[in-house]
């Protein structure tokens, strides 16, 4: 199978490159980038080991332009390009290549909720319907036959895994709280002085907290789904780690609950997917999912009160690692191929 990766520059692309270097159904890899088309690869991709050239085959080692790559006709692309960008950048695969695309372009349905989110209309309104929304463990059967998938933002997956299978089988009684903590390497890799490293050790602050963070939208039209009304107050947090996220969710129901009611619930929900790890009262980390594609999931409950918590890495299955795991799904694939289930040490 051949993959084309667009902004193989940036952070998602570059562990894109790994995990599709790793996984034996890729026979080809196009590094396609728009700010060193006809560079080599080798000389910017610093980590990357010289056998990496198998797999680049008629690109000979080098990164080529978004014409070209069209050229080479690949089975999927994936778009690792900032929001409102992607869709433009990409135009020329729609109807040609599967596109799996890592920014917003296509994850909110609703036009007006695109612009309240983006203060941009949709790039492309003609493709939203069309697109699936690749939340895997969600929406697999769509994303068998999806030639389109948008591929959910590190915090909707994190915060919407949990949520989803609960909100099917009770009322809530109040809001639902979410406080997510993520990692600096979320917000892409680019020079901006409050990203620099002085200024984010030994530092932690909530940003755009309430209802002001784009991905609010995001998140309610996941809940939604589950055919819940949703008040959801949102807030994010930089934390001072290179990658990582952890969502703490707090909701109260209109009847009592069981810790065993919710083990019984997550367990129907995800007994027989390989990326959800359920952990019961024990509160799950950062650490145990670092580098794995996988989500764990534990919980506390209070009389009526619920407390949610998950951990994922952001950049895996919080992004790149999804993207892989919706090709899988999407061509057929053994769904954990080139993917880890376990975190790193
Ligand atoms: N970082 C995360 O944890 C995370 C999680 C979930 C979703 N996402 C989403 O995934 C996408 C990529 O994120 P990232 O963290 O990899 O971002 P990034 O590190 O900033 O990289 C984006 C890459 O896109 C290309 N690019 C930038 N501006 C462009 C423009 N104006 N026109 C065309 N290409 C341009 C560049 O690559 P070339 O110069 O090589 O083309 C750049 O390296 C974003 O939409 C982001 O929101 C990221």
């Amino acid at each position: 199978m051949k993959a084309a990766i667009i902004g193989t520059t940036g952070y998602t692309g570059q562990l894109l490159l790994r995990l599709l270097d790793n996984h034996s159904d890729v026979t080809e890899i196009i590094p396609v980038s728009s700010s060193k088309p006809g560079e080599s690869l080798f000389d910017s991709c610093r980590g990357v080991d010289s056998s990496l050239i198998r797999k680049l085959g008629a690109t000979n080692g080098k990164f080529v332009s978004v014409d070209e790559a069209e050229r080479m006709s690949p089975d999927v692309v994936f778009a690792a390009l900032p929001h409102l960008k992607s869709a433009e950048v990409c135009g020329g695969f729609f109807d040609k290549s599967v596109v799996i695309d890592l920014s917003a372009d296509f994850r909110i349905k609703d036009e007006a909720k695109f612009f309240q989110s983006y203060n941009q209309a949709p790039p492309r309104p003609d493709l939203l319907q069309k697109a699936v929304y690749g939340l895997c463990e969600i929406y697999k059967e769509e994303i068998k036959s999806a030639d389109l998938i948008a591929n959910p933002g590190c915090y909707p997956t994190c915060t919407s895994l949990p949520l989803i299978p609960i909100l099917k089988k009770f009322h809530l009684a109040g809001p639902v709280v979410v406080n997510a903590l993520s990692g600096i390497s979320g917000a892409g890799k680019k020079a901006s002085m409050d990203l620099i490293f002085s200024e984010r050790t030994e530092n932690c602050n909530a940003y755009l907290p309430g209802k002001l963070h784009r991905h609010t939208n995001e998140i309610i039209q996941n809940l939604e789904g589950s055919l819940a009304d949703v008040d959801l107050f949102f807030t994010p947090h930089l934390v001072p780690l290179k990658r990582g996220m952890f969502v703490s969710t707090f909701i109260q129901l209109t009847q009592e609950i069981s810790s065993a009611d919710i083990q019984s619930i997550l367990t129907d929900a995800y007994a027989d997917q390989p990326f959800v790890r359920l952990v019961g009262e024990k509160v799950p980390e950062t650490y145990d999912v670092r580098c794995s594609n996988r989500i764990d999931i534990g919980w506390k409950v209070f009389g009526n009160s619920l407390y949610l918590f998950s951990a994922i890495d952001n950049l895996v299955k919080g992004a790149s690692g999804q993207a892989v795991q919706n090709m899988n799904i999407r061509f057929g694939l053994e769904e954990t191929a080139g993917l880890s289930l376990h975190g790193n040490v």
